[in-house]
């Protein structure tokens, strides 16, 4: 018997992955619910779902094996730590949480009930990272001493209206959540690819000067007002990470939205918008080509007769040559994939984990020390750049 999953939050993202959990072959059932019930429903028939539920708590009361979190992202730590306590295995969308508190009560969660916790960070699998994670691996950059991670997405380029859809009225008041509690995708872009963390921040935050009531303080329900922020960290082995998360900026984020830089002592990884090249003491290789994603071609698309048959599964997938494509169920293959084909790897993780009680990559420590930089810049930033330090909850452990 496969899994039985509860969606918590029919919006804008959920059905990403409603899609990719009701084709995993380990998932059985896929039901969902959400406060406003007609997007439930809507969700249920587009695709194929088990069914809708009244709510949260009768999902929770009902035999769902797991739940994935999608609300708003500063309602999870809450919501995940019911479902631990109710005895569910935990998917959250990011951020983990918002809070010191939130973060520290969801590991000491997971401890005690033993079940899995996944965090759903999109860039674990950015193409980037996961080149830099297996140049990493091989010894190649020497030693990396100074990253760099941007999380570049103009509120201009498709927030506004996200922000409508979700908040209602009174929108505003939620557009103006601060960027450093959204620090997922940059810090878990580059601390995705290296084994190290952050002990210490100075963040400086850019307050907003456009004037239409977001990133207001009178309006914000966060009292924010910082549009961009900037952060210097030390990491645990000496070396530096700066982290840049913008929501004001003259960029392409639909081109790509998160970008990184990795310095080693023997060689480097830069990537922008369109280019990334790899270098050492003698050269510079383009190797944008390995990490661009490919478009979802449908499975009997004619040009794929030209292609590669190695790079085939990229090409039906929206990976990138990069990826390991071939891990993954071969239902998922036609299947549309989403942020530089990190979509279906991240079903595969947490479902795996639940099925076989392995520790999913991205568990509740790694998801704190991607998390937690980011709350406790935020900090920073409110004291003008003051240097604090960073909790940590360590490792994880090898097994629950
Ligand atoms: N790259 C990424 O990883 C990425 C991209 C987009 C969104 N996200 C995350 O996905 C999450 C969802 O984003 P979205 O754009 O779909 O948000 P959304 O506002 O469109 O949808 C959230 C839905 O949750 C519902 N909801 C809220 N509280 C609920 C509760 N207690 N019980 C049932 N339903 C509830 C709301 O009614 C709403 O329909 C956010 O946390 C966001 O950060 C991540």
């Amino acid at each position: 018997m496969g899994i039985s999953l509860g969606i918590v939050g029919a919006g804008q993202f959920a059905g990403h992955f409603a899609k990719l959990f009701k084709l995993h072959p380990e998932v059985e059932n896929v039901f969902i619910t959400d406060l406003l019930p007609e997007r439930a429903q809507a969700t249920t028939e587009r695709y194929d779902l088990t069914g809708t539920m009244e709510s949260f708590e009768a999902m929770l009361a009902s035999d769902v094996d797991a739940v994935a979190i999608f609300t708003q992202r500063w309602t999870h730590g809450p919501l995940v730590l019911a479902a631990l306590r109710a005895g569910k295995h935990v998917y959250s969308a990011v951020p983990m949480a918002i809070s010191e508190e939130e973060i520290a009560a969801i590991i000491e969660a997971v401890r005690e009930t033993k079940l899995t916790y996944m965090m759903g960070e999109t860039s674990y699998y950015n193409p980037a990272t996961v080149y830099a994670r297996k140049q990493q691996a091989e010894g190649r950059f020497g030693r990396v001493f100074y990253t760099e991670g941007d999380y570049v997405h103009d509120m201009d380029l498709g927030f506004y209206s996200a922000y409508e859809y979700s908040g209602g009225e009174a929108w505003k008041s939620t557009a103006s959540y601060p960027p450093m509690l959204y620090p997922t995708h940059s810090v878990g872009g580059v601390l995705g690819a290296i084994d190290a963390h952050a002990v210490s921040v100075s963040c400086i935050g850019v307050k907003d000067q456009r004037g239409d009531g977001v990133f207001d303080k009178d309006v914000s329900m966060f009292d924010n007002d910082f549009s961009n922020a900037t952060a210097l960290f030390e990491m645990n082995d000496g070396g530096a990470m700066r982290i840049n998360e913008m929501r004001r900026v003259g960029y392409p984020s639909h081109i790509r939205e998160s970008r990184f830089r990795f310095f080693g002592t023997e060689a480097s990884f830069e990537q922008l918008a369109q280019t990334a090249v790899w270098q050492d003491k003698e050269t510079v290789t383009d190797v944008s080509e390995l990490i661009d994603t490919k478009p979802t071609l449908a499975l009997d698309d004619p040009s794929l007769a030209d292609v590669d048959p190695s790079l085939r599964d990229a090409f039906v997938s929206g990976m990138a040559p990069v990826h390991d494509g071939a891990r993954l169920p071969r239902e998922f293959l036609g299947a549309g994939n989403g942020h530089e084909g990190s979509h279906h790897f991240l079903v595969d993780d947490f479902v795996t984990a639940v099925a076989t009680g392995s520790m999913p990559p991205v568990n509740a420590w790694t998801a704190a020390r991607f998390t937690l930089p980011g709350i406790i810049a935020h900090q920073s930033a409110l004291q003008r750049g003051e240097r604090l330090d960073i909790p940590d909850h360590g490792d994880a452990p090898a097994s629950l």
